[in-house]
């Protein structure tokens, strides 16, 4: 069997890690003859976007980068599907195994289909409702093409049943992120946070905050619906400024688009001066884990960082109105708020949390053999 699988964006490397691993497992058992091809779109590819995380995840070099790069969504979509239908005739395969919601899962979804090869999903539907968000539109074309939708909870296959999938399509495998966390805790654990400071201090501020544990904040902010508007990004800076910079230091590593926007908006320099914030560039997979693990508070727009606080026990603050991963809200059992930009509710929810202690949950089958269920899932398969 030939298998290509796809990555493209930060986050999907964290996911195509364990499944590489599980394919490497499975051949060495004689469980399976599986020849894999890796593909990178090329959609992120600054070192500390891309290489950084094959290099900590020992994710073996990429077959094929199709050098992609940055641009509208339309040129990232239409360039990936141009390049990805060479290499698709070319290497025949039996299957295009894509991760997560990125342009690249959509992209490449939709040329697989179309020259008739078999697509599965893994990290399948997730659904925030919200057709805004450019995810979510990769999300529901990709959930209609694809063959084989292996979902990591059980509200996900609800989704899919509820929008006409079929039993057989969809299998229930866990969370595949969670078997980066599990294999590389021990990793994490063992770095110093002065350390990732100095490491990663961003080269236009310097370093100025001590990091005690259980008495910081991390911020990650990227989402279009966060920094693309001046008005928002100032609100945020404002809450950052005078509801936590005055309690705790926080430490903020900053996403190339909003690095950008912050310029753009002439709001970069408000920033520098507020007193008690560590400005750093993107964080490599082991030293977030180290700051998640630690902190008193995570405020961000990831939605990998909501399933990491869930299994940690890290209170998360989610800066936005919605989710695909309800799993991780408190009304689910999980320890994360959505506050949307509404500046009033995150300084009430942020009051919240300073008093309450949150637990750490782990919802069912993510157990760290999620990589392997893919497998055994693509190899069952019977169309
Ligand atoms: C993409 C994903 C998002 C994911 C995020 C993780 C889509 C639609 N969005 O958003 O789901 O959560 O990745 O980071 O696929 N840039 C660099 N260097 C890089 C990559 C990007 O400087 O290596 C800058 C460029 O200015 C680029 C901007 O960041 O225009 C945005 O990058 P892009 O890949 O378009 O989207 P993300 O916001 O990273």
């Amino acid at each position: 069997m030939k298998i290509i699988s796809v990555v493209g964006a930060r986050p999907n490397f964290i996911k195509i890690a364990p499944f590489i691993k599980a394919i490497k497992s499975y051949n060495k058992d004689g469980k399976a003859s599986i020849e894999h091809i890796l593909v990178h779109t090329g959609q992120h590819y600054d070192d500390r976007m891309s290489k950084s995380f094959f290099e900590a995840l020992k994710i073996p070099s990429a077959d094929i980068n199709l050098g992609i790069g940055s641009g509208t969504h339309a040129e990232q979509v239409g360039y990936t599907m141009i390049a990805f239908e060479k290499v698709l005739m070319k290497e025949q395969p039996d299957w295009v195994v894509v991760v997560g919601d990125v342009n690249a899962t959509l992209a490449c979804s939709v040329t697989a289909k179309k020259l008739n090869v078999r697509v599965c999903h893994i990290e399948a539907g997730l659904r925030s409702g919200d057709m805004q968000m450019p995810e979510e539109i990769n999300r529901l074309v990709t959930d209609r093409l694809a063959d084989l939708l292996l979902v990591p909870d059980r509200l996900s296959a609800k989704n899919l049943l509820g929008e006409g999938c079929t039993n057989e399509q969809v299998v229930m495998v866990g969370n595949i992120m969670i078997d980066t966390f599990d294999a590389n805790l021990e990793k994490a654990l063992a770095i110093s946070k002065s350390d990732i400071i100095n490491r990663n201090v961003h080269s236009e501020t310097s370093s100025k905050v001590v990091l005690e544990d259980h008495n910081y904040a991390v911020v990650t902010l990227h989402r279009p619906s966060n920094v693309d508007d001046k008005e928002t990004l100032k609100g945020i800076l404002n809450f950052l400024a005078n509801g936590v910079a005055e309690k705790m230091p926080i430490i903020w590593p900053v996403h190339p688009r909003t690095e950008k926007q912050l310029k753009n908006f002439n709001l970069w320099d408000v920033l520098l001066a507020i007193p008690n914030i560590q400005l750093v560039y993107p964080l490599g997979y082991h030293d977030l884990l180290q700051l998640n693990m630690n902190a008193k508070v995570m405020l961000t727009d990831s939605g990998g960082l909501q399933e990491e606080c869930t299994v940690l026990g890290t209170k998360c603050i989610t800066m936005r109105w919605n989710t695909e991963r309800p799993i991780t809200l408190k009304e689910h059992g999980g320890v994360s708020v959505l506050v949307g930009n509404d500046l009033q509710l995150l300084e009430k929810e942020f009051q919240i949390f300073l008093k309450e202690d949150v637990k750490a949950i782990r919802p069912e089958m993510w157990d760290g053999k999620t990589a392997l269920r893919c497998v055994d899932a693509i190899l069952k398969y019977k169309s």
